[in-house]
């Protein structure tokens, strides 16, 4: 790894950790709040694909484990994990290489790296399979069912449905710059 792959990685964390620094939005029918951070966590999966980008958030969650206030509101520890939020934050980790792989494999009908290919990636990432693995975590965390907790999270998609739309923008300007620069 070169100096300018660790320079891109710290970059992105402290990015991320940023972004924590945008109040939460709490929502009454789920204990989990809207948020900005999860929208660093799409670009870190777009910019850096997938073993820059998991590192990058790799780093965040140890500093949640060790008790740094580097989310949203400025909480963190390892308690994060087992709350209402553990789903997303299992989900962040898993996002970019995830998004490499979608990446690849719909390469086979539209170009890598092209906007549709960029966007249906980070829906299919960071709303489709992330609300899964939340969903399932919610309903066995908050004692609800699973169709209670499918509907609570829907409250979610239209928020993130356009932060996805504007990280693959931001994706789409950076993207050429980043690879020339490779
Ligand atoms: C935390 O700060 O503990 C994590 C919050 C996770 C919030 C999730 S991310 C996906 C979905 N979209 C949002 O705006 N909020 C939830």
């Amino acid at each position: 790894m070169k100096t300018r792959d660790i320079t891109q990685i710290a970059l992105m964390t402290a990015l991320i950790i940023a972004l924590a620094f945008v109040p939460a939005i709490p929502v009454a029918i789920i204990p989990v709040p809207i948020v900005l951070q999860n929208f660093g966590i799409m670009l870190a999966g777009l910019l850096l694909g997938g073993k820059k980008g998991t590192i990058s958030v790799a780093l965040l969650m140890v500093m949640v484990a060790v008790g740094l206030p580097v989310l949203t509101g400025g909480h963190g520890g390892a308690i994060s994990f087992i709350g209402p939020s553990g789903g997303y934050l299992l989900s962040w980790l898993l996002m970019p290489s995830l998004m490499a792989l979608t990446n690849k494999l719909l390469g086979r009908f539209f170009q890598r790296n092209s906007f549709t290919n960029l966007l249906l990636t980070s829906i299919i990432v960071s709303i489709v399979i992330t609300y899964l693995i939340a969903i399932v975590w919610i309903s066995v965390q908050s004692h609800i069912t699973l169709t209670q907790s499918l509907l609570a999270n829907m409250i979610f998609a239209p928020g993130d449905i356009l932060k996805a739309i504007i990280a693959v923008f931001i994706a789409k300007r950076l993207l050429p710059i980043i690879n020339k620069n490779a």
